[in-house]
């Protein structure tokens, strides 16, 4: 096992009719909050009213910061900072996926420094501190509710970057399955695939594979996911399906499955962040379509570590049927696993390269990603 510090300070509060602790929560921190929260909805679904109700029964003072946009921008999260800092709140309410509380965190760590939020993004200053956060998750996949990573897309330059930093763990996150009843089947189907990649790459990064203790962690998460996501997809209101989303989606992302197996690399997340930052689909979406032809491309190198992985999740015999049946499983919650099924062309790849370059340089993964070896697995995703 590989040394490691492991460190997850987020209080979870997991469960039905969780919704009213999110007032308790927050007031916990401070008097005046910044609730933040995404386009339509919370609204549409009333999440808004008993948000609003909960807050107001705690005696916070609020200050909204609505509209945040799936693959939140870098100048709605700067005008979060500016209202913050006007405002002088002093606690964070995020209500929303992994969108609105990575946005949030960007405000939360802005907000007490007088340093550009992109510095931190291209790793020019370091965050030291942040306001608190509090978030109420109503999707799941990203697992930003329980982590210290946020990701935010600069329109200007196309850039989404993504960074970690031990200020922005949320204090509390409020986590009540049937919150998620209402997203819609092609976004729990997305969320699912975010979740079951961030797991998958630690699998497939490991520089020490003889660690039992996170392997079977990972194989379980991988496992649920495969067998709950169909199930949340045909049956909204399946509590379980939610519940085991949930909570897998949490786990994945929150430093137990990665821990002593070595730095964790995420390639085929470096490579989706250009589609979603070009052509601005779902993470989970692009995920979908790059984690096979990844696998393609990387079957010589990592064959031993790819045929457990298809002999222990998908419970197929060899590698190429491991690639098959994550494809047949992604194509059955209706991903698309081509890039030619979301009308992207070869001619796209040269610009789809070169963004993704840029982050394998940000992310110190350049040395085996050069332009060539994105070309080539973005070739294998046609
Ligand atoms: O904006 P609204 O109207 O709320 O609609 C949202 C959004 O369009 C909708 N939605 C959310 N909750 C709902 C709902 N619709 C109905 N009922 C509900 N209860 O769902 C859409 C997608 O939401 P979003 O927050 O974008 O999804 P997700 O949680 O998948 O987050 C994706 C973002 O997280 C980043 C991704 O790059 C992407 O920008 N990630 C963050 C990570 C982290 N912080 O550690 C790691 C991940 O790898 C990921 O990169
Ligand atoms: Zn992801």
């Amino acid at each position: 096992m590989i040394e490691f510090e492991y460190y997850n300070p987020t209080r979870i509060i997991f469960g039905k009719d969780t919704v009213p602790q999110t007032g308790p929560a927050a007031r916990a921190y401070g008097k005046k909050a910044l609730f933040i929260y995404g386009r339509r909805s919370i609204k549409e679904t009333g999440l808004y009213d008993r948000v609003m109700t909960s807050l107001k029964n705690a005696g916070l003072e609020i200050v909204e910061h609505p509209g945040v946009k799936a693959n939140p921008l870098l100048s709605h999260a700067r005008a979060g900072v500016e209202l913050a800092k006007k405002e002088k709140v002093g606690v964070i309410v995020a209500v929303g996926g992994g969108s609105v509380i990575d946005e949030a965190k960007a405000i939360a760590a802005g907000t007490v420094t007088d340093t550009d939020i992109w510095d931190f993004f291209e790793f020019r200053a370091e965050i030291q501190d942040a306001l608190p956060l509090v978030t109420l998750l109503t999707i799941c996949g990203s697992g930003s509710e329980m982590n210290n990573g946020m990701v935010l897309t600069n329109e200007e330059s196309q850039a989404k970057f993504g960074l970690r930093a031990l200020p922005l763990y949320p204090k509390v996150s409020i986590l009540d399955p049937t919150v998620t009843f209402t997203v819609p089947p092609d976004q729990t189907a997305y969320g699912a695939v975010d979740a079951f990649s961030h797991v998958f790459e630690a699998y497939m990064a490991r520089e020490d594979l003889d660690t039992p203790i996170q392997e079977g962690i990972m194989e379980t998460l991988m496992k649920t996911v495969v067998a709950r996501a169909p199930q949340a997809v045909q049956d909204p209101r399946n509590y379980n399906a939610r519940a085991d989303l949930m909570w897998a989606s949490s786990l994945a992302l929150s430093g137990i499955t990665f821990s002593g197996g070595g730095p964790l690399a995420l390639p085929c997340h470096m490579i989706e962040h250009a589609l979603s930052a070009i052509y601005d689909m779902a993470h989970g979406e692009g995920l979908a379509i790059i984690m096979p032809g990844w696998m393609r491309y990387m079957s010589n190198e990592k064959r031993g570590v790819m045929k457990r992985f298809a002999q222990r999740v998908f419970g197929v015999n060899t590698l190429e049927e491991g690639i098959e049946t994550l494809e047949k499983w992604l194509e059955y919650v209706k991903c698309p696993v081509r890039l030619s099924q979301v009308n992207i062309g070869e001619g796209e790849i040269p610009k789809l390269t070169q963004n993704a370059y840029q982050l394998a340089q940000v992310w110190e993964l350049s040395d085996f990603y050069a332009p060539e070896v994105i070309k080539e697995i973005l070739r294998l995703c046609l």
